[in-house]
């Protein structure tokens, strides 16, 4: 159902966004069987494409050409593939998008390599795009994301950490990806600098909005909604925004504080679940994330009015509603 209207929402750029399928997959194809294998069993488990979709709808604010645009938004989705792979492996993850994830279909060492092959094709591609700018903007993306999920691991567990570190990880882990698949697809489609810039803050926002959204769902969805169970960041050990918000309940807290950082029955997960989506914390993150998804709009409102604004727009309310 939500699958549906985000098929709806994408319709301007569905012969694109089908381009733009084929080039991935053409993409994971290796000599190695198993590799191949690893990568298009990623692939087709679908997901929502929102980075590729973010560099082509950049990419209608100046010279819009197919055949450079996908060199960039191929390579994002790539990226962000490759981030997944590795991350399952950190978070010991086993089912990712409704199908067991890399590491638990193999093991850790090909989800390894699966994760670094995936990144090495995604830089093959980007070296058709002849710009020192782009390449050290990803590149400089590339090395935050790893920073926040190094960041990541160090906060494991620390009921006891600021907003602001979450704020300072979840910009690294997921903001910036998506900042960056705003202003690349603006820079080269030749976008002057005011509206690459307004881009990149917009991907930026919404990046923000997305992750704090993803964080809400761990513990407002269903294991079928989410394609995993709910409450992982938790079991995880990763203390995300609503975590942050229920712990001044002083019961909440000792209640949290209990159950970190050891093994839950599935009934105990299921009660930690329902205590949090119980509680007021979800209102309050769901606040601070329309709060980023305003700020989102707002650099939407310094652009050329358009298509591709008006699909920017829906695409935000739709982050804002999701529930997958
Ligand atoms: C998942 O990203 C990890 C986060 C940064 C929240 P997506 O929610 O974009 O994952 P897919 O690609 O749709 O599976
Ligand atoms: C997303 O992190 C992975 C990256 C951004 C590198 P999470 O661990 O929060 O995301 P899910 O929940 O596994 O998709
Ligand atoms: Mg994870
Ligand atoms: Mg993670």
């Amino acid at each position: 159902m939500e699958k549906m209207k985000l098929k709806l929402l994408y319709s301007d750029l569905r012969p694109e966004l089908e381009m733009i399928e084929k080039e991935l997959e053409q993409a994971v194809d290796s000599q190695s069987l198993l590799l191949n294998d690893a990568s298009l069993h990623l692939l087709q488990a679908g997901g929502k494409r929102i980075r590729p979709v973010f560099v082509l709808l950049a990419g209608k604010f100046g010279n819009y050409n197919i055949d450079v645009m996908k060199r960039v938004a191929v390579p994002l989705e790539l990226i962000h593939m490759a981030s997944l792979v590795h991350d399952d492996v950190i978070d010991d993850s086993e089912i990712r998008r409704g199908q067991p994830t890399v590491k638990a279909q193999w093991n850790n060492s090909v989800a390894m390599y699966t994760g670094d092959f995936i990144l090495a094709r995604a830089l093959e591609q980007i070296t058709e795009i002849e710009s020192p700018r782009v390449h050290e903007i990803l590149s400089k993306t590339l090395i935050e994301v790893c920073r926040g999920e190094i960041i990541q691991i160090k906060d494991k567990y620390k009921l006891d950490q600021n907003l602001r570190d979450y704020f300072r990880r979840i910009k690294r882990k997921t903001a910036l990806l998506i900042s960056s698949s705003c202003e690349l697809g603006a820079l080269v489609s030749g976008t002057d600098e005011k509206t690459a810039a307004h881009l990149r803050r917009f991907g930026y926002f919404i990046g923000m909005s997305f992750q704090i959204i993803d964080d809400i769902l761990d513990f407002t969805s269903t294991d079928e909604e989410l394609g995993k169970p709910a409450g992982s960041d938790f079991i995880q050990g990763n203390i995300t925004l609503p975590i942050l918000c229920a712990r001044k309940d002083p019961e909440i807290y000792t209640m949290l504080k209990a159950n970190l950082n050891r093994d839950l029955s599935n009934e105990e997960r299921l009660t930690v679940v329902r205590t949090i989506r119980n509680s007021s914390a979800i209102e309050e993150a769901k606040a601070m994330s329309e709060r980023y998804l305003e700020k989102a709009l707002r650099e939407l409102s310094f652009l050329p009015k358009g298509q591709a604004v008006k699909t920017m727009r829906k695409i935000a309310f739709f982050i804002g509603k999701r529930n997958f």
